[in-house]
């Protein structure tokens, strides 16, 4: 479902300290492929912790129109009564998955080798958003796409009635890309094989053999080859989805950098293929404590700890970008406190996310006194050392990372930030406003001009 209706307008003021505890709710990448995993399945798999914003809620209804049973029992414990691989039935009407890029490829990928034809539509933001990415690899197996120009949604994916086997080498560093071709060949007899020259999240590839499957994931030169067994009977799971650490990175981004401020984030997923930032902002100078390192279903956990700090400008490097590709946004807001530059390099994939970020943050920046250099695949921030003017509103451009980052932003500069719609924040993190006022955040709707 689309976020539409009226702008919600939200206004971020000078705030702090920001002290306390919050929970931070459920990986959305790991929630959507929970479900969609569920849905492959014979037999009913448990879900606990699940994200219930809209993306993953639109997962969910798609799931539902494939077939499989998709039931709500309590706070983010859920069931999945799935179909088993190549059980999918063709659904009755357009699947609308809204905002979510994850949720429209991974689900494009699970049908391309079913014989059904599926139409996928989305919001504005979605229906701007590549689609060729994975409707061209996923031409290997047989199927085929309609959609309009450059494969933009509304698209008509007809899958495969007898798809064999593929190896496919990425070009683009995608999870999104990645997980659809695994997804796809799980209705394939034989070897499905995909190859990624950067590490991207391999939340799919954990999950997979979670449920049963056979896969074997070889490292290579700066990448992996993923080789997947066809056709598995897939066995249903009991799921603990972890806390995300792009969703946990907003308050920690925001105590950071508003003086005075210590919080404190348990239970966080630190996947390698998703910690980036968290290195980053250490060698930035930031005061981020890893206590109570674990293990939990399979994936690294940590209680996150942080407080204000005295950032310093760095250089990211490339091959850091895809594990934190998400954070971008927030660093960019976080890098405006820092003393001196911080560059961010290779980061060309900010172009085609919810909105293309690099212009999103680079024009808000500048909005709020912050000077920002782009290029087609660079972002550099010139840092104030603490003192960032504020005192504008800025676009949110259905781009729910773009709001928070903004109202992050907002809570150390001088003077209030408004974003102008923070509707989509309820895509992935639901409660971050009550989250972050509950840590002293002065987060209000702005007074009508
Ligand atoms: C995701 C992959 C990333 C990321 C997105 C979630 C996933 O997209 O930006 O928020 O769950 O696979 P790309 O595959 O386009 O890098």
């Amino acid at each position: 479902m689309s976020h539409s209706g009226p702008k919600a307008p939200l206004a971020a003021a000078p705030s702090g300290p920001l002290r306390g505890t919050v929970e931070i709710p459920g990986d959305k990448s790991v929630s959507h492929r929970a479900l969609i995993l569920g849905a492959m399945t014979v037999g009913e798999t448990k879900i606990t912790g699940l994200l219930e914003g809209q993306d993953v809620l639109d997962t969910g209804k798609a799931m539902q129109a494939l077939g499989a049973e998709v039931v709500r029992d309590g706070p983010g414990a859920w069931r999945v009564s799935g179909v088993g691989v190549g059980g999918f039935k063709e659904p009755e009407d357009v699947i609308d998955c809204g905002n979510s890029g994850t949720g429209v490829r991974l689900i494009m990928g699970a049908v391309a080798t079913s014989p059904l034809t599926a139409i996928f539509t989305g919001d504005a933001s979605l229906r701007s958003r590549p689609m060729g990415r994975v409707t061209i690899p996923l031409s290997n197996f047989g199927a085929r796409a309609v959609g309009r120009s450059h494969g933009r949604l509304p698209l008509a994916l007809v899958g495969a009635a007898a798809p064999g086997p593929v190896t496919y080498a990425m070009d683009t560093p995608s999870a999104q890309v990645k997980s659809a071709m695994l997804l796809a060949g799980l209705n394939v007899p034989g070897i499905t094989e995909v190859i990624e020259g950067e590490r991207t999240r391999d939340h799919t590839e954990r999950m997979l053999r979670g449920f049963g499957a056979e896969v074997e994931v070889i490292e290579i030169e700066g990448g992996r080859r993923i080789r997947l067994t066809g056709q598995p009977e897939l066995k249903p799971c009991e799921i603990a989805v972890p806390r995300d650490p792009s969703s946990a990175a907003f308050p920690i981004c925001a105590a950071l950098i508003t003086p005075g401020s210590e919080v404190r984030v348990p239970n966080v997923s630190l996947n390698p293929t998703r910690a980036g930032l968290y290195t980053t902002l250490r060698e930035m100078g930031a005061d981020l404590v890893f206590e109570n390192e674990r293990e939990e279903g399979g994936e690294p956990v940590a209680d996150l700890v942080a407080r204000h700090s005295e950032l310093h400008g760095v250089e990211v490097p490339p091959e850091r970008a895809a594990s934190m590709i998400d954070e971008y946004p927030v660093l960019s807001a976080v890098a405006a406190f820092a003393t001196g530059k911080t560059v961010m390099l290779g980061v060309k994939e900010l172009r085609v996310k919810e909105s293309d970020r690099i212009d999103a943050m680079a024009r808000g920046l500048e909005a709020c006194g912050v000077t920002v250099e782009e290029t087609a695949d660079t972002m550099t921030v010139h840092g104030l050392a603490g003192d960032v003017p504020g005192g504008a509103t800025v676009e949110a451009r259905l781009d729910h990372r773009i709001a928070m980052s903004f109202l992050v932003l907002g809570c150390a500069a001088k003077t209030a930030v408004t974003v102008d719609d923070a509707g989509p924040i309820a895509t992935s993190f639901p409660g971050f406003r009550p989250l972050m006022a509950a840590l002293g955040a002065s987060l209000d709707e702005p007074e009508a001009a």
